[in-house]
C-alpha cells in the first residue's frame, strides 16, 4: 500500500486555524501545462497568422440516424502539421453539429481519431477515447435531444468555401468555413457569435514523447507535456501526454457577459487579459480569496452574453479542468476555452432575452428541484451539536426566544470516528428518539455524508470488495487523506458503486422521515492530494482518468444520494433535502449548494451577494452562503448585516466552524437578538412569496435572487449592478447593506413607484433613466422595497417552523403601479409529497385593476388532498400613489354571490385594509372597491 508523507501545508490546513486561503496550493495558469501553453499559443497564433486546421469537404456528410432519428452534420476536421522535406502529419478530428428540437440552440463537437499504434502502448485498463460523456451526466435524462431537422447548401464565395446550415424555421444559420474551420452563426438575421475568429482552436493531439518534437507547431510550446513540475502535482504520470483542447468564441456587439461559476467574483465577468484566467475546477478552498478568478467548490460552464434585446450562452460542456480568458473589444467580446482533455463538445443557446437563454439551458440540464417547502426555512448548523442533548437544547431555546426555524444539522461529529453511515456511541445513542422528538415538533435533521470512507470498516471495506473504490493509477483502490484519516472514495460514476451507495444510505436512514443528507467534500477533497483534490491519474469504472471527470464527480455523488433518498418513498413519501459542496451543471435537479467556506468579514458578506446571483442565472437558485461567516467570531453589527442579506439568500442556513464561539440567535445580546429575530419572522412571513419562486424556477429555471439587468434588461445601467437584485417575480428589491457603519445606501431604481417594505411609505422615480437615491439603513433597518406593480402573499402569524403555518391563513399586500395596476401569482401544494407532479397543486393570479381585485385560479385539482387553509384573512393596498379608490365598503362577486365587507384605514394612514374578506385562494372571485 501506497504510504503517504503528509506535506506542511497538510497540517496548516487541519490544525492551526489560518484567516485567508493558501494560495500556492493552486496552479496559475502559468504553472499549469495546458494552460500555459494554450496562452503561449494563443499569442504566436495571432502574430503569424499561420493556419493548421481546415474541414475535409470530400468527408461531409448529411443525414438522418435511423435508430435515433436524430439530424446530424458531419465532416473531419483535419489538424496539418507541416514537416520540411517529408509528409505533412495529419490528424482527424471528427466534427458534428446538430439543433436542438423546440430550442433555439445547436450542438457541436470535435473529437480526436487516436492510432492504435500509440493506445496500445497504454495499459489496458485505461480508456483511449476521449471523455466524450459529460453530457450524460448534464442534460436532464428526460430531454430529447436534437431531432430538427437541418438543411444546408454549399456555396463559393471569394476565396472562402462556405457550407451553410440552416436550422427547420431558419431562425438560426451557421457558416462553416472551410479552408480555416471558422463558424458564424446567425441569429434572427443578425450575426451573433463566431467560433474560431481568433483561430484559437487547438487541439492537443496524441502523439508519443519520442516524436513529439516533430509535431509541434511552431507556434506552440511543449511546457510540461509529459510531466508536471507544479510541487503539489509532480507525481502525475500523464500517460496520454498533452491532449487538451483550446477554442474562442466571439460575441459580436455584446458588451456583457456573465455565468461560469463558481468563483467570488463579480456579477459581471472581468477582462483577463492583463490577470489570472477565470479556472472551472472544483476543489476545496478553505477561506478562499474575494474578488479572484480562483477555482472554488462547483462549475457551470455556462457564460451568457446579454444585451437589452438579445441573448447568447455558451454551454462548454466538459468536465476536465477547465480555464477561460475574456477579452472585451471595441464591438466584441472574445472569450477564450481551454480544457485539459476531452472532447470539444459545446452548446450555443440564442434567445430575445437572458431569461430566455436560462428557460433553455434548464430545458436542457433539467429544472430546478421543488423543495421540501421547510427547506426554505432557516436552517440552524454549526461543526458541531456535540451529542443529542445539544441539539435538543438549541431545538427548546431556538423556541424560547420565539425564533422560527425548520432544519438542525450535524456535522462529521456526530459519526463513530467519522465514520459515515454510524453514530458515536455515547454522544448519539438514541438517535432514533432523538429525530423522534424533533420530527415532534415539526423539525428536521440533516447529517454529513462525506464520499470518503475511512479505511477498514464496513462501509469502505464494502466498496472495496465490490471494487467501487476510485483506483489509483495501478488501477488498485486509491487510499488518500480526509476527516476520518486514512480514506477510500466511492467511485459514483460506477452503476454499481451507485447502487452499494445506495444500500448504505437505506440502511441508514431506516425509515426515519425527517432525516436528510449533506454531501461535503465532493469535488473532493482530498488533504494530501494534489491541489487538495485527487490525483488527476485516478481511474474511474469505465477506464477513464479522474483528470475526465473530476467536475462531474461532486454531481455524481449527491445524485446518487438523493436518489436513494428519493427510492424510500414507500417508507417516506416526501421530497429528499441534499446539500452539496461540489458541483456541475445539472446538480440543480436534485441538490441545494452553498458558497462554502467563507469567513465572518465584510469581504465576504459582499462577496455572497454576486455569487448567488451568478448561480441563479445558471439555472442553480437553491443557494446560499453561510450566515455570518463560517469561519471567526462576526461583531454584532456584522451578524445583523449578514442576517439582513441571508433571509433573501433561496438557501438560508447558519453555519459556524468547529473553533468559533457559540452564535445560535438566542444568545445574541439584546437589540441584536430581537433584530435577528425579526428577520428570521419576515423570512417565514414570506415563505408563500418564496414559494413560488421556487416553483417558478421548477417550472422555467428563472431565477429567485435575481440580478438588476434580468428584470430589467432594457436599462444598460444596470449591467454591472450586482449588490442590489429582486425576488423572483415578486418585486421585492433590496440591497443589503455590505459595509461596517453603513447607515445609509446608494440604490439605483429604474422609473416607477415604489414602496418601503416595512412602512409603505412610497416614492417615485419619473423620467425614462435610472436614477440613484440615498436610503436611510440604520442598524435595525435594511433597504427593502416593493416595486409597484405587484402583489404578495405572506402568512403573518409567527409559528415556531413552516411545518406549523398550515392552518395559517394568508395575507395580500397590493401594491399598485402608477397606473393603478398590481398582479401576482401564488403557488401551493403540500410543500411535501411529489404529488404536485400529479397536478396536485393550486395556482392563483391576483390581479388589481380600476379599483377591483380579481382572483382567477389557474390551476386547481378537480380533489385536492392537502388540507391547508387557503382563506384569505387580509388584504393591505398602500394608498400613497393617489390611484387606489375606496369607501369604507367594498363588494365581493363570489359563484354569483353578492357580499359586503368593511375597509379600513391603518392607523398610520398609508393603507387601506380589508380585514376577514371571506375569501379564499383557490376560488375565482372579485372584490370592488
Ligand atoms: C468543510 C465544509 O465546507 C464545512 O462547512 C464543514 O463544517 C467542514 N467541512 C466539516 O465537515
Amino acid at each position: 500500500m501506497h504510504i503517504h508523507l503528509l506535506p506542511l501545508w497538510f497540517f496548516i490546513i487541519q490544525i492551526i486555524p489560518v484567516l485567508g486561503f493558501t494560495d500556492y496550493l493552486l496552479k496559475t495558469c502559468a504553472q499549469s501545462g495546458f494552460c500555459n501553453r494554450h496562452r503561449f499559443y494563443e499569442a504566436n497564433i495571432k502574430e503569424s497568422k499561420n493556419r493548421y486546421y481546415s474541414v475535409d469537404k470530400s468527408s461531409i456528410e448529411y443525414y438522418k440516424e435511423e435508430n435515433t432519428h436524430k439530424y446530424v452534420f458531419k465532416a473531419s476536421i483535419i489538424k496539418t502539421i507541416p514537416r520540411p522535406d517529408v509528409n505533412d502529419i495529419k490528424v482527424e478530428l471528427p466534427f458534428t453539429l446538430s439543433f436542438f428540437e423546440d430550442l433555439t440552440s445547436l450542438r457541436f463537437t470535435i473529437d480526436e481519431i487516436r492510432t492504435n499504434r500509440l493506445t496500445e502502448l497504454l495499459p489496458d485498463f485505461l480508456n483511449t477515447y476521449r471523455y466524450n460523456e459529460t453530457w450524460k451526466w448534464a442534460f436532464d435524462s428526460e430531454f430529447n435531444l436534437y431531432n430538427s431537422e437541418l438543411t444546408y447548401k454549399e456555396s463559393n464565395w471569394l476565396s472562402n468555401d462556405i457550407i451553410t446550415i440552416f436550422n427547420e424555421d431558419e431562425s438560426l444559420k451557421v457558416e462553416l468555413y472551410t479552408n480555416s474551420f471558422l463558424l458564424k452563426v446567425y441569429y434572427d438575421n443578425k450575426l451573433s457569435i463566431v467560433i474560431n475568429e481568433e483561430q484559437l482552436l487547438n487541439i492537443e493531439h496524441l502523439r508519443s514523447k519520442e516524436e513529439n518534437f516533430q509535431q509541434l507547431l511552431p507556434e506552440e510550446s511543449s511546457f510540461n507535456m509529459f510531466g508536471d513540475n507544479f510541487e503539489y502535482s509532480k507525481a502525475d504520470s500523464l500517460r496520454f501526454g498533452p491532449e487538451s483542447v483550446g477554442l474562442d468564441f466571439s460575441f459580436i456587439g455584446y458588451k456583457n457577459v456573465f455565468g461560469i461559476p463558481e468563483h467570488a467574483d463579480s456579477l459581471r465577468l472581468k477582462d483577463t487579459s492583463k490577470t489570472e484566467p477565470y479556472r472551472l475546477f472544483n476543489v476545496d478552498v478553505f477561506e478562499y480569496n474575494v474578488d479572484s478568478k480562483m477555482p472554488t467548490y462547483g462549475t457551470i460552464p455556462l457564460m451568457i452574453a446579454a444585451n437589452p434585446t438579445s441573448s447568447i450562452g455558451v454551454f462548454w460542456v466538459n468536465a476536465a479542468d477547465t480555464w477561460v480568458d475574456i477579452n472585451y473589444k471595441e464591438d466584441k467580446i472574445s472569450s477564450h476555452w481551454i480544457s485539459e482533455n476531452g472532447i470539444v463538445d459545446v452548446v450555443l443557446l440564442f434567445s430575445k432575452s437572458v431569461a430566455g437563454i436560462t428557460e433553455q439551458f434548464t430545458t436542457l440540464t433539467g429544472k430546478p428541484q421543488l423543495p421540501l417547502l421547510s427547506a426554505i426555512g432557516y436552517h440552524q448548523c454549526r461543526w458541531n451539536y456535540n451529542d443529542e442533548a445539544d441539539v435538543l437544547n438549541v431545538d427548546s431555546e431556538m423556541d424560547k426566544a420565539h425564533i422560527p426555524y425548520d432544519f438542525i444539522w450535524l456535522d462529521i461529529e456526530y459519526a463513530d470516528s467519522r465514520q459515515y453511515f454510524t453514530w458515536k456511541p455515547n454522544s448519539f445513542a438514541t438517535p432514533k428518539k432523538m429525530l423522534k422528538k424533533l420530527e415532534n415538533l415539526g423539525r428536521q435533521l440533516v447529517v454529513l455524508l462525506d464520499p470518503h470512507l475511512k479505511v477498514d470498516y464496513f462501509a469502505s471495506d464494502k466498496c472495496i470488495e465490490n471494487g467501487v473504490a476510485i483506483n489509483d493509477k495501478n488501477n488498485k483502490p486509491y487510499i488518500g487523506h480526509c476527516w476520518p484519516g486514512k480514506a477510500i472514495w466511492i467511485d459514483a460514476l460506477n452503476p454499481l458503486g451507485k447502487k452499494i451507495w445506495d444500500g448504505l444510505v437505506t440502511v441508514f436512514v431506516d425509515k426515519v422521515k425527517n432525516l436528510h443528507m449533506w454531501n461535503d467534500m465532493n469535488e473532493p477533497s482530498i488533504f494530501d492530494g494534489p491541489e487538495t483534490t485527487a490525483p488527476k491519474d485516478l481511474i474511474h469504472f469505465g477506464g477513464w482518468e479522474h483528470r475526465s471527470v473530476h467536475n462531474i464527480y461532486g454531481l455524481s455523488v449527491h445524485e446518487s444520494t438523493y436518489e436513494s433518498l428519493k427510492s424510500l418513498k414507500s417508507d417516506r413519501d416526501q421530497r429528499p433535502f441534499l446539500l452539496t459542496r461540489a458541483y456541475y451543471a445539472g446538480s440543480q435537479r436534485s441538490a441545494a449548494v452553498w458558497t462554502g467556506d467563507n469567513v465572518a468579514n465584510w469581504d465576504y458578506l459582499r462577496i455572497s451577494i454576486p455569487m448567488v446571483l451568478t448561480n441563479n442565472i445558471v439555472g442553480f437558485p437553491f443557494i446560499g452562503a453561510d450566515v455570518a461567516g463560517f469561519s471567526g467570531n462576526p461583531e454584532p453589527e456584522l451578524l445583523v448585516r449578514w442576517y439582513q442579506a441571508g433571509i433573501w439568500y433561496p438557501f438560508f442556513r447558519a453555519h459556524a466552524h468547529i473553533d468559533s464561539k457559540r452564535r445560535e440567535p438566542y444568545l445574541f445580546d439584546e437589540p441584536i437578538k430581537s433584530i435577528v429575530r425579526d428577520l428570521i419572522v419576515l423570512r417565514y412571513a414570506l415563505l408563500p412569496t418564496l414559494y413560488t419562486s421556487f416553483y417558478n424556477s421548477y417550472i422555467s429555471g428563472s431565477p429567485i435572487m435575481k440580478p438588476m439587468f434580468y428584470e430589467k434588461p432594457e436599462f444598460e445601467e444596470f449591467y454591472d449592478v450586482d449588490d442590489q437584485f429582486y425576488i423572483g417575480d415578486s418585486g421585492l428589491l433590496t440591497k443589503p447593506v455590505v459595509a461596517p457603519e453603513q447607515t445609509t445606501v446608494d440604490m439605483k431604481f429604474a422609473p416607477g413607484i415604489y414602496y418601503d417594505y416595512f412602512t409603505l411609505d412610497h416614492f417615485v422615480i419619473k423620467g425614462n433613466s435610472v436614477i440613484e437615491k440615498t436610503i436611510e439603513t440604520p442598524l435595525e433597518k435594511s433597504a427593502v422595497f416593493i416595486e409597484g406593480g405587484h402583489i404578495l402573499t405572506r402568512k403573518d402569524r409567527y409559528r415556531r417552523s413552516s411545518q406549523l403555518t398550515k392552518y395559517d391563513a394568508y395575507t395580500l399586500l397590493i401594491s399598485p403601479n402608477l397606473n393603478g395596476f398590481a398582479n401576482g401569482i401564488l403557488y401551493v401544494d403540500d410543500g411535501i409529497s411529489f404529488e404536485y407532479q400529479n397536478g396536485q397543486y393550486v395556482v392563483s393570479n391576483f390581479t388589481f385593476q380600476d379599483n377591483k381585485i380579481t382572483n382567477k385560479v389557474i390551476h386547481s385539482p378537480d380533489e385536492l388532498a392537502y388540507d391547508g387553509n387557503m382563506s384569505i384573512s387580509k388584504i393591505i393596498i398602500p394608498i400613497g400613489s393617489g390611484k387606489v379608490k375606496y369607501s369604507n365598503v367594498a363588494t365581493v362577486k363570489m359563484n354569483s354571490n353578492k357580499i359586503v365587507v368593511n375597509v379600513s384605514i391603518s392607523d398610520d394612514k398609508k393603507s387601506i385594509i380589508i380585514n376577514n374578506p371571506s375569501l379564499s385562494i383557490d376560488t375565482d372571485w372579485e372584490l370592488i372597491l
